[in-house]
């Protein structure tokens, strides 16, 4: 299980500022155009973090939704987005609203971080409650085969903006026997 406390959450946006959300969206509008066979109103986000995709959904037009277990990561995404209604902070296997959305998404390995076979079942289970029929779930994860062929080592990231520096050593962990990596954050800021 993932924890984003509330001190990472104040420098997510800052250690992924290389990140392309731009070109995801992109990458996942014309993965909507070509699987969704409903006109696509809404969008829920699951694990929707500070909320960066859901605000260039929200700019196309969408109503948008988000579900997040870290209470930090969505006063976030409340603040980005201008929006309080919507944003709920609970864990992606029991979340409950009372209506469908067209698309539903959790991107940037959300589903990664579940590493119970029944806790993704249940992850799974529960988006198809919350989708439309003719919707559609997209979503990405790390790869298993691909990260025993390229495995995972220990680096540092170090970035700033006006007021702070931060430096991030990942330190991973891999428990092969469980196909889980444990990766450990240290921040100095
Ligand atoms: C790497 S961040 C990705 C955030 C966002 N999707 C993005 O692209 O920036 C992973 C997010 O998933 C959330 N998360 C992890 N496990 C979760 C769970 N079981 N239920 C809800 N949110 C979860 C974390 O709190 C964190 O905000």
């Amino acid at each position: 299980m993932a924890n984003f406390s509330n001190l990472y959450s104040r420098y997510y946006d800052l250690l992924y500022q290389d990140k392309d959300y731009l070109g995801e969206f992109q990458y996942v509008q014309n993965h909507i155009a070509a699987f969704a066979k409903i006109p696509v109103k809404s969008v829920l986000d699951i694990g929707c973090g500070t909320g960066k995709t859901l605000k260039l959904f929200k700019e196309a037009g969408y109503a948008v939704a988000g579900v997040d277990l870290s209470e930090g990561m969505l006063s976030a995404a409340r603040q980005y987005l201008g929006q309080e209604e919507d944003l709920v902070c609970a864990r992606a296997a029991d979340f409950k609203f009372e209506k469908k959305f067209d698309v539903i998404t959790s991107l940037f390995h959300v589903l990664s971080y579940q590493t119970e076979n029944g806790e993704l079942e249940k992850v799974f289970a529960n988006a198809a409650q919350h989708l439309a029929e003719g919707g559609v779930f997209l979503f990405d994860f790390w790869y298993g085969p691909a990260v025993l062929s390229d495995l995972p080592t220990t680096r540092t990231k170090k970035l700033e903006n006006a007021e702070i520096k931060v430096t991030r050593q990942t330190t991973p962990i891999m428990h092969y026997n469980d196909n889980i990596v444990e990766v450990n954050f240290d921040l100095a800021i």
